[in-house]
């Protein structure tokens, strides 16, 4: 069962760089930490990110929190965008980085799929356009490149394997994925291969990073919320159906980022409910309530764990079985080897 288990004094003083914070779930988050004295710092390429800053400046009575104009698309303006960051830090570091600047483009990925310029005859054929992917999964890399740089430079910062330490200035990277991470939206597909990108990462990235450079990692899934992307259309296409709530997401986002505790962490946020899922029992807060936040377990790296696991031990038990015998048979094969290989080339 899941619970959302954490101290919010515990940001106080951290570091958060948040990409694409000038609206939706990046302006949320980062009102939500500045509200708890967090340094923020939003990157965004819309140019109200001033407006949004004065206004959580004035909101939450914390003037560390800035904005930077970032086009994540550009690798030199993400340079600046952690160069700055770094300038604008009160400790100069930065402690966690929110990869969330997203968009949705669906003419796009209409238009990939229905071409309709004259291949075969046009004098010189564009390419398709492919800003999605250049935001969601380039974007990203861009980011979370430089932040398994700049994280582990962070001075007073532990490495998240330090279980010693009760210091509350670790490092975080948050990768926003979306409901599209795990199952595909049709006609969308160029969304759907970005956030499938994205868990992609998260799965290579929550077993290297804490080793490598004693950073966590945790992805955030959420379904079609109330807040961002959520277009006219969407809201016409889902006429009637459930959505997330936006606090959910940000309540979610808060765990993740102020317990430390959290490494390698998957959630899936949606409309409140009481979800069977594969366990057998309905994963809610406290008290058997609705929730709208559940841990997605990844059921599929469990079954290659299971198949792997298998695996290691027939081989063990077939090394066992074969002894010594089956070891002095196996080292005269391997020193036979370039022999046997020179006769085949002949052949
Ligand atoms: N709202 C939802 O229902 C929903 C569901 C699942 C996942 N998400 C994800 O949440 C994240 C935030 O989305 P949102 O719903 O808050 O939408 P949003 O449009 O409110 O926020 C996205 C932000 O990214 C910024 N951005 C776009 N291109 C950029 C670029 N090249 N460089 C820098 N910033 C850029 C935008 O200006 C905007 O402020 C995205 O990654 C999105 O895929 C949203």
């Amino acid at each position: 069962m899941l619970h959302l288990d954490y101290n919010i004094a515990d940001l106080k003083g951290k570091t958060i760089l948040v990409t694409g914070g000038a609206s939706g779930f990046g302006a949320a988050f980062s009102t939500r930490w500045a509200s708890a004295g967090a340094q923020v710092i939003i990157g965004d390429i819309n140019p109200a990110g001033e407006t949004i800053v004065a206004q959580i400046r004035s909101d939450t009575s914390n003037n560390n929190v800035h904005f930077i104009h970032l086009d994540v698309t550009s690798w030199t303006s993400q340079v600046n965008f952690f160069r700055q960051a770094i300038q604008l830090s009160p400790h100069g570091g930065i402690d966690a980085v929110v990869a969330n600047a997203g968009i949705n483009n669906a003419a796009e990925s209409r238009y990939f799929e229905s071409p309709t310029i004259d291949y075969l005859n046009h004098p010189s054929p564009p390419p398709p356009s492919l800003k999605t992917v250049d935001v969601n999964l380039t974007g990203v890399l861009y980011t979370v490149h430089l932040a398994e740089w700049f994280l582990p430079r962070n001075p007073g910062s532990q490495p998240c394997t330090d279980t010693t330490t009760s210091s509350p200035r670790d490092r975080h990277i948050l990768l926003i994925g979306s409901i599209a991470s795990v199952h595909p939206l049709i006609s969308q597909s160029f969304y759907t291969i970005t956030k499938h990108a994205i868990l992609g990462l998260f799965r290579c990235l929550r077993v290297t990073a804490p080793l490598s450079a004693g950073i966590r990692v945790n992805i955030i899934c959420p379904y079609y919320t109330d807040i961002g992307l959520m277009s006219g259309p969407a809201r016409v296409i889902l006429a009637g159906v459930p959505i997330g709530q936006a606090e959910d997401v940000v309540d979610a986002a808060t765990y993740l980022m102020a317990n430390r505790a959290c490494s390698g962490q998957s959630l899936v946020t949606g409309p409140r409910l009481k979800l069977g899922l594969p366990d057998g029992g309905y994963l809610t807060r406290e008290g058997n309530e609705e929730t709208g936040v559940w841990e997605i377990q990844l059921h599929d790296v469990e079954t290659t764990d299971v198949f792997t696991d298998r695996m290691v031990k027939m081989v063990k038990t077939v090394i066992a079985a074969r002894g010594w015998v089956g070891w002095a048979r196996g080292m005269v094969g391997a020193m036979v080897w370039p022999v046997v290989r020179y006769w085949r080339n002949l052949l």
